[in-house]
């Protein structure tokens, strides 16, 4: 007779099982508002009748009937019986399925009923915890101290309230007293990390004493852990739960429940450092922050959050160390970039963070910085190229070993192509070469390469930037994470993920050495004349003609501001320059046709076929990244920069060209031809503004 599976383990088996990742895993799901939608795998149909309910943890077919939690979605989808999906499930899950009629499994099942027990007890206790920290806020002789300081931090009682914010008071036995009045209750409260037992003495005491208390919750809006801070400057300023039954803060983000409850529709998840700047964004109606727990952020993280919105925006510090919590993330965000994805970086002015940023500046220029937040691709290549000479051959190899590598972890699709295709630009490589390059292990320039600063040397991180976003070192210092700038001191409760290739760091040493070596022969190259347009294909900002492409895709009468297209853009070796003209050409056609100025979905069936047309679809799609208001104007700026862009390359070419001994007069008269047309231009934008 098949034995019995214990209902403690199915219980816990159905807890670690999230459905949307297993259904997701067999239909690819889309997310309607609460819920998820995708064509019922179960009937045949055209229209998706199938959906997901993430809350209550259940599928169901308006279709044909279909329904049941993930165990009945796996026996239907599978044909498989009911012991088959939970042995299958527990695979997936890591756990072994107790069979009842072996001790050793009925060990084990007792084991994870014990578990499941464990994590409701905590669930319990933390719950009520929550609760009496709040209730401290409101009712504790010392809570207008509290109060005082969250009003000093500009927090309002609502805000405090919808992220369940609280006062745990002076003294030891507070929360002891109050969830444990009896000793053998004590225990619970160890286990769920709110208690402290001293080694020496046994003592047992409150973990959170004097301290405003953020409650962290899980998907499910259950209380998992507290991040708890002093009022004053007192060390450590955060204390936080440490690693629970019910608590894994590598997987965790805070504010992620409250955003969802917020708004369970939402487009994009910002990624901040810490809790004061979710909850300060939230006063400030940014209701799509949350943060990573003193730890830089996940595959995890990535993972969840991409499985809620297609739109990821990490925000950091200026500094040295925001800029290495970038590159962390960009390294780890990398094979989540599949097509209909985008990432973006948010770097802060140095000593900001957006809890002081938003309320020095307010929503509206904090969203604008968030809308002007630098892509993911032009993120990497203005890393990847940082303080690189673009006319040294060698800094180009480095490019290209640094790059491959790191592309070659993007999915197949537009954008891994469209890098693949930037990189082959800028560094004259060829695709099968960088291919090669790409499998390489270690970066090429390392100690062997003669331009290294020695200075540096001792500091080489043989890693490379492929393993890096797996390396994770529990022991690695606390002060990497330099937040907090040059001191040394220590959390004990606060682990940092570790190693990351300091190769980037290093580049700024020992090309600054380079370039003074180089200044006086440099001019021999005749690569010097591409300068400005390989700084130009490294853009601070968005490539100007991607700027306009999309603006015309989304508003195509906005190419009424350009009645001609300028003779020179044709010329333009920017990427993707010949599509802008290409496009400009087509609406123009089209309004030649229609009599009007085609809408956006009529031009983009015009564009279908072309080449081109993956990529456009892409930027079409950026509606969000659009800044709001004076579109024609915008354009005529995208355009215009790209003719400055345009000047400047010819302008250097022919500048080089004139200084050599045996420059022809053709070369002059070329110049002035191009001085003209430049003062043209700019009369001409004059006139229109
Ligand atoms: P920060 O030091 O940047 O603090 O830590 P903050 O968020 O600006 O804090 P306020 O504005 O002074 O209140 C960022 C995050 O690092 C973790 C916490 O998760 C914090 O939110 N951290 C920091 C700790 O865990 N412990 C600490 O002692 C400090
Ligand atoms: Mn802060």
């Amino acid at each position: 007779m098949a034995s019995r599976i214990p209902q403690a383990f199915i219980d816990e088996l159905l807890d670690r099982t999230d459905i949307v990742d297993l259904v997701d895993g067999h239909v690819k799901l889309k997310k309607t508002g609460r819920n998820y939608s995708a064509c019922c795998p179960f009937h045949k149909e055209k229209t998706p009748s199938f959906s997901v309910a993430p809350d209550k943890q259940f599928y169901y077919c308006f279709g044909c009937g279909a329904g049941g939690n993930a165990i009945g979605f796996m026996m239907q989808l599978a044909n498989m019986n009911f012991p088959e999906a939970v042995e299958e499930l527990a695979g997936k899950a890591g756990l072994t399925v107790p069979k009842d009629d072996s001790i050793t499994s009925k060990a084990a099942s007792a084991a994870s009923q014990a578990k499941t027990q464990a994590r409701n007890q905590a669930y319990a206790l933390l719950n009520s915890a929550s609760q009496y920290y709040q209730s401290q806020l409101r009712r504790h002789p010392d809570r207008q101290k509290a109060v005082t300081y969250l009003k000093g931090r500009g927090l309002n009682g609502q805000i405090a309230q919808r992220f369940g914010v609280g006062y745990a008071p002076a003294g030891w036995q507070n929360l002891m007293q109050e969830l444990a009045p009896k000793k053998e209750q004590e225990q619970a409260l160890i286990d769920a990390g709110m208690a402290v037992e001293k080694e020496e003495n046994k003592r047992r005491y409150d973990r959170f004493r004097d301290r405003i208390m953020f409650p962290i919750k899980d998907y499910k809006g259950r209380i998992i852990a507290f991040g708890g801070r002093v009022l004053g400057d007192d060390k450590p300023k955060y204390l936080n739960s440490p690693e629970t039954v019910v608590f894994h803060k590598q997987k965790e983000l805070y504010g992620l429940y409250e955003a969802r409850q917020h708004e369970r529709n939402l487009k994009r998840i910002m990624v901040v450092e810490g809790y004061m700047d979710v909850v300060a964004l939230a006063q400030h109606d940014i209701n799509y922050a949350v943060a990573t727990l003193g730890t830089s952020t996940s595959s995890f993280h990535l993972e969840r959050i991409f499985k809620l919105v297609s739109e990821v925006v990490f925000c950091f510090d200026g500094d040295a160390a925001g800029l290495k919590a970038a590159d962390r993330a960009m390294h780890t965000c990398l094979p989540f970039m599949a097509d209909g994805r985008q990432a973006r970086f948010l770097l802060l002015p140095d000593g900001e963070d957006p809890d002081s940023l938003v309320r020095q500046e307010g929503k509206d220029q904090f969203t604008a910085r968030i809308v002007d937040a630098t892509p993911l691709s032009d993120f990497l290549f203005q890393r990847l190229s940082q303080d690189l000479d673009p006319h040294n051959l060698e800094h180009r190899a480095k490019l290209a070993t640094d790059a491959s590598p790191l592309i070659a972890t993007i999915p197949k699709g537009i954008m891994h192509s469209m890098m693949e295709a930037r990189l082959s630009k800028i560094t004259g490589l060829d695709k099968d070469t960088l291919a090669e390059l790409s499998a390489l292990k270690t970066p090429i320039m390392t100690e062997e390469s003669n331009i290294q600063d020695s200075a540096n040397t001792q500091q080489k991180n043989s890693a490379t930037a492929l393993d890096a976003p797996t390396i994770r070192s529990r022991n690695s210092n606390a002060n990497d994470k330099g937040h907090h700038k040059g001191d040394s001191r220590e959390y004990p409760d606060y682990p940092i993920a570790g190693a990351q290739p300091d190769h980037l760091q290093d580049a700024q040493h020992w090309t600054q050495e380079y370039h003074e070596q180089h200044q006086a022969t440099s001019t021999d190259d005749p690569l010097t004349a591409l300068k400005p347009y390989f700084s130009a294909t490294l853009p601070k900002v968005q490539n100007p003609a991607h700027a306009a492409l999309r603006i015309i895709l989304r508003h195509p009468e906005t190419a009424e501001h350009v009645p001609q297209i300028p003779s020179h853009l044709s010329a333009l070796k920017m990427q993707d320059a010949g599509v802008l003209i290409q496009l400009l050409n087509t609406v123009q056609d089209m309004f030649q046709t229609l009599k009007r100025w085609p809408n956006p979905a009529e031009l983009h069936i015009e564009c279908a076929t072309w080449d081109a047309w993956p990529m456009l679809r892409q930027l079409a799609a950026m509606e969000s990244l659009l800044p709001q208001g004076n579109y024609p104007q915008q354009l005529e700026e995208a355009i215009s920069r790209l003719l400055g862009h345009h000047f400047e390359e010819r302008l250097n070419q022919l500048l080089h060209l004139a200084s050599q001994p045996n420059a022809d007069a053709s070369i002059k008269k070329q110049l002035k031809e191009l001085l003209r047309e430049k003062e043209e231009l700019q009369k001409r934008l004059k006139s229109r503004q």
